[in-house]
């Protein structure tokens, strides 16, 4: 099995990725938590295919659990489905010393880790992550959220899980189009961290590497949020293309899905980086090469000026100024620090093509 251990200010715990862990998930727990009872938190998609499964594997380890199950989609992360699941969580008397299992993407990995951060001012949580995207990112790092009208994850905590169970058996199930979104947080590593990952992944299939890829992209991941577990620093370069994913996401209504929106976003951000001389150089056609190779679309449908909009009530805005990530080389992201109104010439050279 391999094993990432990760070493934040307020906790430390390990990354499990093996295939088959889904069965595992009990004797992990008891292994690291000893004897609670557990409520899994989970959309009604996972639920179909993975929830029988983790609730023997909880059983047959001796532990109690109880499902709390909502519909699917960004839709749906939202305050009122929190609170849904707080209730239920009391209507249950899950107690100080339960523990919260989020299953799923990074949906249910959100939700079920912001009502652990929340209820009874905070209880033990564990993320078995079954997408790509929730393997490699949302998964690991403690960023737990629900949306507001005014847009993505503005209601949240910090809140470290006490271990992530990835079982990369369970991407099988996945339609293609998610999988991909996934391959867009992958790339983004290589982008922004690791060149030498970069050029891994031009040669090499993810499906086919997919346990060394996921281990990889935690132990990148990792570097960041031991540094700077609540993003006053380096942990903002894992928002490469986000500001105008984010726009994007927010203006298709979230029919355009996160990792696809970071696809468009870090070619979008990486392009008018460059036309507007703040980048040595143009990386975003080998960006857009890899993604497309891994079937991503990168063409934005929205104006610079939708985009810019957005951005205003992002989180990565502070008064006047905005934290835009940028490029010193392909494999090497900082944080520029750049005045609001500067970022719509950015995006409206990245825009065009
Ligand atoms: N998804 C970016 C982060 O966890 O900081």
């Amino acid at each position: 099995m391999e094993k990432v251990e990760i070493n934040t200010t307020s906790k430390k715990y390990n990354v499990f990725i093996e295939k088959g862990l889904i069965d595992k998930v009990g004797r992990i727990i008891i292994d690291t938590l000893g004897k609670r009872k557990i409520c899994i938190i989970t959309d009604d998609n996972v639920d179909r295919l993975y929830s029988d499964r983790v609730i023997k594997s909880l059983a047959d380890a001796g532990l109690e659990s109880v499902k709390f199950v909502f519909p699917n989609g960004e839709n749906h992360k939202t305050v009122p489905v929190w609170y849904d699941m707080i209730k239920f969580m009391s209507e249950n008397s899950i107690s100080r010393t339960d523990v919260v299992l989020a299953l799923g993407g990074g949906i249910p990995g959100d939700m079920g880790g912001f009502a652990a951060a929340t209820y009874l001012r905070g209880i033990k949580f564990i993320q078995v992550p079954t997408t790509l995207l929730a393997d490699v990112d949302s998964s690991v790092g403690g960023k737990t959220a629900a949306n507001l009208p005014a847009g993505k994850n503005l209601v949240g905590a910090f809140h470290q899980p006490e271990a992530v169970i990835c079982d990369p058996d369970t991407l099988n199930s996945l339609p293609s189009s998610v999988f991909s979104d996934g391959c867009a947080e992958v790339i983004k590593y290589g982008v922004i961290q690791d060149r030498e990952f970069f050029d891994f992944l031009e040669r090499n299939d993810i499906k086919e590497n997919i346990e060394y890829v996921i281990k990889r992209c935690v132990e990148l991941k990792r570097d960041c949020v031991n540094l700077d577990e609540t993003e006053t620093g380096i942990r903002a370069i894992l928002n490469f293309g986000h500001t105008a994913a984010h726009g994007i996401e927010k203006n298709s209504d979230f029919t355009v899905s996160h990792g696809s929106a970071v696809a468009i976003g870090m070619v979008v951000e990486s392009r008018g980086l460059y036309k507007t001389g703040r980048c040595k150089e143009d990386y975003s056609n080998k960006i857009s090469d890899l993604l497309i190779k891994n079937g991503l679309s990168v063409k934005c449908d929205y104006s610079a000026d939708e985009l810019f909009e957005s951005a205003h009530s992002d989180k990565k805005r502070t008064g006047s100024k905005i934290k835009l990530i940028n490029l010193k080389s392909l494999g090497k992201a900082f944080v520029e620090k750049i005045d609001i109104d500067d970022l719509l010439p950015i995006l409206k050279a990245g825009v065009e093509n």
